[in-house]
């Protein structure tokens, strides 16, 4: 009888265990784990507005979606990360403007130097849906769609040995870029000779030697550490370059109309948290740099726009699709300057 009893208990215990065991897969088997990678440590304003968007789709569709982030280049460089998001093996990259125009060469346009006049042109065009709407949904034969832009703040040239005081210091050095033809041609323009490689590979060229310098923003100096070996840093703003958020295309239009309006708002929130974060995150870039002994320089930057303005004619006339979107962001120029006024 107690062995009866015992068994009966032991059925009854197992099937409720079983039961719950089963709604829980069933639960995460309706979880879609969403990929996003990005190349940036996890102190970055990118990786601090992933986090929002990632807390703003639980909040909302936890039920259904998981967000899952991959800083660090954990998944690979951008052009891998790209091809990654193109095929669907992930779901969504950060990706700097100037490598995306290898992928669709619509791109070229955000790649042109000296194409902003100011931090302030720069906001106003990325925020203009006009301008941005239509480039950033052209890219369907890609495989991806841009579904917002984040901050990457201002190019500059910065060197292990030679302190660039004038486009003339650059002859002859080695200089990375980014993989991006528009880029190399900038670097031609200006005398020095490209190195294209990825992010991840920076900190180790300048160290040893295999290039004599880089250019970036000032988080590159502090977040990836090339303050270490590259001592000068001169501000002659060649570029303002946006980080694009791009999302496979399947993925997208696989939501429904209501989600869909979700993950929109969940674009937002990561645009304004990555930008509100952007300022700060400069002036305390500035104080680590300098503490690491980086000197920052301050040339006229007059001598390096003319060295590198007839790439506006070159890329245009090379691509004339852009020529209607680069009017509209010259008149937005004289749109914001007059507002300052
Ligand atoms: C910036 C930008 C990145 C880019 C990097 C680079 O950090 O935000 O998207 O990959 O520059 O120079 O490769």
């Amino acid at each position: 009888k107690i062995f009866l009893v015992l068994l009966a208990t032991m059925f009854f215990v197992f099937s409720l265990m079983g039961c719950s065991i089963s709604k829980k897969s069933a639960k995460n088997k309706n979880v879609r784990i969403i990929r996003v990678a990005h190349n940036q440590s996890e102190k970055h304003p990118t990786h601090i507005g992933l986090l929002a968007f990632e807390k703003y789709i639980k909040q909302n569709l936890g039920n259904k979606y998981d967000v899952q982030i991959f800083p660090n280049e954990l998944l690979g460089s951008q052009v891998n990360t790209v091809e990654l998001t193109q095929t669907g093996a992930i779901d969504f990259t950060v990706a700097s403007n100037a490598i995306l125009e290898s992928f669709d060469d619509v791109y070229e346009i955000f790649n042109l130097p000296y194409l902003f006049s100011s931090p302030k042109h720069y906001h106003a065009v990325m925020d203009e849906e006009e301008i941005i709407e239509p480039i950033f949904t052209s890219t369907e034969d890609s495989g991806f769609e841009a579904v917002t832009w984040l901050d990457a703040g201002i190019r500059n040239f910065y060197t292990v040995n030679t302190p660039i005081e004038k486009p003339e210091d650059l002859k002859g050095l080695k200089i990375r870029v980014q993989q991006s033809a528009t880029n190399v041609r900038m670097m031609e323009l200006l005398g020095a000779s490209a190195s294209p490689m990825g992010f991840g590979e920076v900190y180790t060229a300048l160290q040893s030697h295999v290039i004599d310098g880089a250019e970036n923003n000032e988080l590159a100096l502090t977040n990836n550490l090339h303050g270490e070996v590259a001592k000068y840093y001169s501000y002659n703003m060649h570029q303002m370059v946006p980080d694009i958020v791009i999302g496979n295309l399947e993925f997208l239009n696989s939501l429904s109309k209501e989600e869909r309006a979700i993950f929109e708002e969940g674009f937002e929130i990561l645009n304004k948290v990555q930008r509100d974060a952007w300022a700060d995150a400069i002036e305390e870039a500035k104080k680590e740099a300098t503490e690491m002994g980086v000197e920052f320089l301050y040339p006229d930057i007059e001598p390096f726009k003319e060295a590198v303005l007839p790439l506006h004619e070159e890329v245009l006339e090379g691509n004339v699709k852009l020529k209607p979107v680069y009017e509209a962001i010259v008149e937005k120029e004289k749109e914001v300057s007059k507002e300052g006024e």
